[in-house]
């Protein structure tokens, strides 16, 4: 191993959209990491950064990737039936490599009787991590306000039964300036779990109002019934955990689970979150 190698940070999910920005944010930094993932070469080149085989897996390649390594930033794992174990097994090689500190990205609620069902997989991910005798820093998720506009269909109509329930989300922007910032200095986060929200909790309607505003097209928003929002889904072949998923992401915000407004990222980092309309505004502008 080269020295940069030996770096005493390590960060999953590197290859994805949250992962990414952490790790970008921290190479700016001049931090070195390594970065873990199934396929290095998709990895980013960032300067201080070493991409190594990893998987989320107990196995000699895992522990072997975690090894010699102080704290572990623990992207969640793409959904899947059995990404709960991914994640039990991960942690395990974590242990059992001597990591000291996970810092894992979990989800608003997590409980193990939320109405979101994967809020459940992220309660028992925390309890996993908790019991493993590491420290932890768990960073509760909301909704990523990026995913707010993929809501809308083809017919400009946001659709779920999410009554006049409301939604704190945030951009992925800030949840990784969060980590970022957790993640220079680990040990003063030793033990915290975060909140990670925007600064405002939106009902549906109201999504579809600012939707409107900076897409210059009708937006609406319709709440089904939860059958209605079976059937309108199962025109997409999936496993019923997934329909699940997908349903209970809309009864979940109807429930109040995600309407919890917090100052957690401006406590953390110093500056205040993006609203919405500030994060479509600036996508705008980007474009
Ligand atoms: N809060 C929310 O609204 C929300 C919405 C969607 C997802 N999420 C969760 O947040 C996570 C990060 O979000 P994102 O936007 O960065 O997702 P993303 O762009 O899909 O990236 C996911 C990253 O995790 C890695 N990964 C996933 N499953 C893995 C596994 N089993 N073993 C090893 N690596 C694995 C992927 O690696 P590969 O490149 O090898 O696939 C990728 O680097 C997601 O994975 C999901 O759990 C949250």
């Amino acid at each position: 191993m080269t020295g940069t190698e030996q770096a005493p940070l390590a960060i999953t999910g590197s290859t994805g959209h949250l992962g990414a920005r952490v790790a970008r944010e921290l190479s700016d930094a001049g931090i070195a990491l390594r970065l873990l993932a199934r396929t290095p070469s998709k990895a980013p080149r960032l300067p201080g950064a070493v991409a190594v085989e990893s998987r989320y897996a107990n196995d000699d390649t895992t522990r072997r990737s975690l090894s010699g390594i102080d704290t572990l930033f623990m992207v969640s794992g793409s959904e899947s039936a059995d990404r709960l174990q991914q994640h039990y097994a991960l942690i395990d090689a974590a242990a059992a490599s001597g990591v000291r500190h996970i810092v894992y990205t979990s989800f608003a609620g997590a409980a193990p009787d939320a109405v979101f069902t994967l809020a459940r997989d992220h309660w028992a991910t925390e309890q996993h991590i908790i019991d493993s005798g590491m420290a932890y820093t768990l960073l509760r998720d909301n909704f990523y306000i990026d995913f707010l506009p993929d809501l809308v269909g083809e017919d400009g109509v946001i659709r779920g039964p999410s009554g006049d329930g409301a939604v704190a989300a945030v951009t992925r922007e800030d949840i990784a300036r969060v980590a970022a910032t957790v993640l220079r200095s680990p040990t003063e986060h030793a033990g915290h779990t975060y909140d990670l929200t925007g600064p405002e909790a939106l009902t549906m309607t109201d999504v579809a109002r600012i939707l409107q505003h900076h897409r210059s097209e009708e937006v609406s928003f319709h709440n089904e019934t939860i059958d209605e929002a079976y059937a309108s889904r199962r025109k997409w072949e999936a496993p019923q955990w997934q329909y699940d998923a997908w349903v209970s992401t809309y009864t979940a915000i109807a429930a109040g689970e995600l309407a919890t407004v917090t100052r957690d990222v401006e406590v953390v980092t110093g500056r205040p979150p993006l609203s919405l309309s500030a994060y479509l505004s600036l996508s705008s502008e980007g474009q």
